[in-house]
């Protein structure tokens, strides 16, 4: 029988496969995220995010250099501080466990890059990712305390900042912020559509950045909005964003495409705790192949056009490569 059209042709090699595949992933568009803690020599399994771990910050230099020889260009990081009060001062403390680890590994290992996330919800004592009034999260006082946190990841040597805490106007808070610090190269990498998810359940475990009352649905975006999100992206944009943050990933691919589509800068795609939980709980009950969904997984956020992944799976997808 004579058929003109044959996809199955170009699927018949994996040679001819290869010459026609359309997306890749590769070590370049991965960022690892860590999270630092007080103390030395501490390397503590988390149990919300099996094969990850806290670490002190000079375990966080040891991890820092498995990571760049790995060929993963970056890692974010997260701390969790000594001390927590309303005001969440810790998290601008040239002392706490962030910027102690940024100084150490920018000295060990200077070509790896250090993105920061820049928030209040680990450092404050009620949870919340901003200064309170009453019940309420307060947005402009929130934002002088938010440029400080930024300018001392700055000072520490930090080459990104990432605010994930959603108030309106930070970005452009702290981009004067780091600019009348000396800091005009230090990039931001915004969180600009940022969903309140059931998917962080992992991380507030593992960060100890639960709200303590209420929720974050105040300041977080409502999963059912798109148009909203490419709103965030536009304003972060304008105040200074240079990448922009699309998270969670999975259920939310739509909004990856479609700010690559719209915006010209690099759109990095947050696979979150909760995603990757999900992924080790069915692999250990042997439900799927964890290696060959794990790669299909970054793949199609590489695909929804994703140029940067942040991921818990960084190095074993690596390995796996
Ligand atoms: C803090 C923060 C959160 C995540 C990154 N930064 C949690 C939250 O907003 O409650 C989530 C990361 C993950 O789930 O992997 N603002
Ligand atoms: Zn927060």
């Amino acid at each position: 029988m004579s058929m003109v059209y044959r996809p199955r042709r170009l699927r018949a090699t994996s040679g001819i496969r290869n010459m026609v595949r359309e997306t890749a992933l590769t070590p370049d568009n991965l960022v690892y995220p860590i999270f630092v803690v007080p103390g030395t020599k501490v390397k503590k399994e988390i149990s919300s995010l099996p094969g990850n771990y806290h670490l002190s910050p000079d375990m966080a230099v040891e991890l820092a250099r498995e990571v760049y020889a790995l060929g993963i260009p970056a890692v974010l990081v997260f701390g969790l501080p000594e001390y927590k009060d309303e005001r969440g001062s810790s998290a601008w403390d040239m002392k706490s466990p962030v910027q102690q680890a940024i100084l150490a590994i920018k000295k060990a290992v200077p070509e790896l890059v250090v993105i920061s996330d820049v928030c209040l919800c680990q450092y404050t004592d009620h949870g919340h990712c901003g200064l309170l009034n009453g019940h309420k999260v307060d947005n402009d006082p929130t934002l002088p305390l938010l440029a400080a946190v930024a300018l001392s990841h700055a000072k520490a040597g930090a080459d990104m900042v990432a605010p994930s805490d959603m108030m309106d106007g930070r970005v452009a808070a702290i981009r004067t912020g780091l600019d009348a610090g000396g800091y005009s190269d230090v990039s931001i990498m915004s969180y600009a559509a940022k969903y309140a998810s059931a998917y962080y359940g992992p991380f507030r475990a593992a960060a100890d950045s639960a709200p303590q009352f209420g929720d974050r649905r105040a300041y977080q975006m409502d999963p059912a909005n798109s148009r909203e999100a490419l709103k965030e992206v536009a304003l972060d944009i304008e105040e200074g964003a240079d990448l922009v943050i699309v998270k969670p990933a999975l259920a939310y691919l739509d909004i990856v495409r479609q700010v690559k589509d719209r915006f010209l800068l690099p759109v990095v795609a947050y696979n979150v705790s909760g995603e990757y939980a999900m992924v080790k709980a069915a692999a250990a009950q042997g439900l799927i192949d964890e290696q060959r969904l794990v790669m299909e997984t970054l793949l199609g956020m590489r695909r929804a056009g994703a140029d940067i992944i942040i991921t818990y799976h960084a190095l074993d997808a690596v390995r796996w490569l």
